[in-house]
């Protein structure tokens, strides 16, 4: 089994070089059954699965050049502007990484980034941005130590995204990734995300997601603070146990192909998870009226037509519709006649599964 102490760098092959940059691209992911609760460092209170995304990712350029001091010192440019509101998040990254990637120690450090989708869409972009400076680090490590292998380099990547945030895990590799420690997928772990390990029916390949955006406004409860609403939920351990059941059941659903299944688990976690903050203390409504009207259009379309397209939704208003491949024209024609009038400013974004971050 592999632990933390496996993650710890320990060999300089080639020597420090002076300055440098890597820049990787890497997708957002809409999680299918949701990861809502965790403990230190990090680590989820029951596993996770996501579609890894395609035309929403972040582009991220770390630069670094060696000093001699020995704290972490670093700008953040977003968009071409210097953010200073970002540092925190990203300092406590690095104090968390540094155990197991101490030569960044050895480095100033300016990363400039910038996502796909528009950072007031209520796309969280922390998933995606924590991957990218992952992934960055780790080619600083390869150069450091040209013999580690590929799936080190990956699962390594997937380590050090998590402790930034955890569905970061799950931001590195493609199509259907799963995260934390469960019985029925060989190779899972709490510590890092696994590609899903079995044969994928036809069915979910090429899957879609038109991503409506109700609110574009910025999140009312940071994922941090609605993670910590679950240590004294009432309701939390059945709902940990849920979630462990609602994999076994999807894993098996992926490979059979049974769309209708898949249907009832992906939008009964979607409104676990917004029960789950409704019941907390504090509780919170994040859905907005238009988020509830979509549902139901659905839901009608769906009875009209014998269609196979659902919804999930993340900690916001916003919907994601998904749906196979062979209904694109289908539901592209839906959206606009029947959704689009909820989306503030008509706003919406066509998306698909993807295959995993890139090197640029
Ligand atoms: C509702 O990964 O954003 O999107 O670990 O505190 O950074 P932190 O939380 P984060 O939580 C994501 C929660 C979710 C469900 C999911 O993606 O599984």
């Amino acid at each position: 089994m592999i632990t933390e102490q496996d993650f710890v760098f320990n060999k300089v092959e080639s020597s420090f070089p002076k300055k440098g940059k890597f820049t990787w691209k890497t997708p957002s992911n809409i999680a299918l059954v949701k990861y809502w609760g965790k403990r230190e460092p990090q680590l989820p209170e029951n596993p996770s699965i996501s579609f890894t995304l395609d035309a929403c990712f972040t582009l991220t350029t770390l630069e670094f050049t060696k000093k001699s001091s020995k704290d972490i010192k670093f700008e953040i440019y977003f968009e071409g502007k210097k953010k200073d509101e970002f540092k925190p998040k990203i300092e406590k990254f690095f104090s968390r990484i540094r155990q197991y990637v101490p030569f960044i120690a050895e480095y100033d450090f300016v990363i400039r980034s910038r996502n796909s989708f528009p950072h007031s869409s209520g796309i969280a972009s922390s998933a995606s941005g924590m991957a990218a400076l992952a992934l960055c680090i780790m080619s600083m490590e390869k150069a450091l130590n040209p013999s580690i292998t590929d799936e080190f380099f990956y699962k390594k990547a997937s380590f050090l995204a998590r402790l930034g945030s955890g569905s970061a895990s799950r931001s590195i590799d493609g199509e259907l990734v799963v995260w934390g420690k469960h019985r029925d997928i060989t190779g899972s772990s709490d510590l890092y995300g696994v590609q899903f390990p079995e044969k994928i029916h036809k069915n979910f390949k090429n899957f879609h997601d038109i991503i409506l955006l109700v609110d574009e406004g910025e999140k009312q409860v940071s994922s941090t603070i609605g993670h910590d609403l679950m240590h004294n939920h009432p309701f939390a351990e059945k709902r940990f146990d849920q979630a462990k059941d609602n994999i076994s059941k999807l894993s098996s659903v992926l490979q059979n192909g049974d769309l209708k299944s898949f249907i009832t688990i992906v939008e009964s976690e979607a409104l676990t998870l917004h029960a789950m903050m409704m019941s907390s203390n504090p509780y919170f409504i994040l859905m907005k009226p238009n988020t509830l009207h979509i549902i139901n259009k659905i839901w009608e379309y769906r009875a009209q037509t014998n269609s196979n397209v659902c919804f999930t939704l993340d900690a916001g208003a916003n919907v994601h519709l998904l749906f196979p491949e062979k209904e694109k024209s289908s539901v592209n024609k839906f959206v606009i006649r029947q959704l689009i009038q909820f989306c503030q400013n008509n706003h919406y974004i066509c998306d698909r599964v993807g295959s995993g971050a890139k090197q640029f």
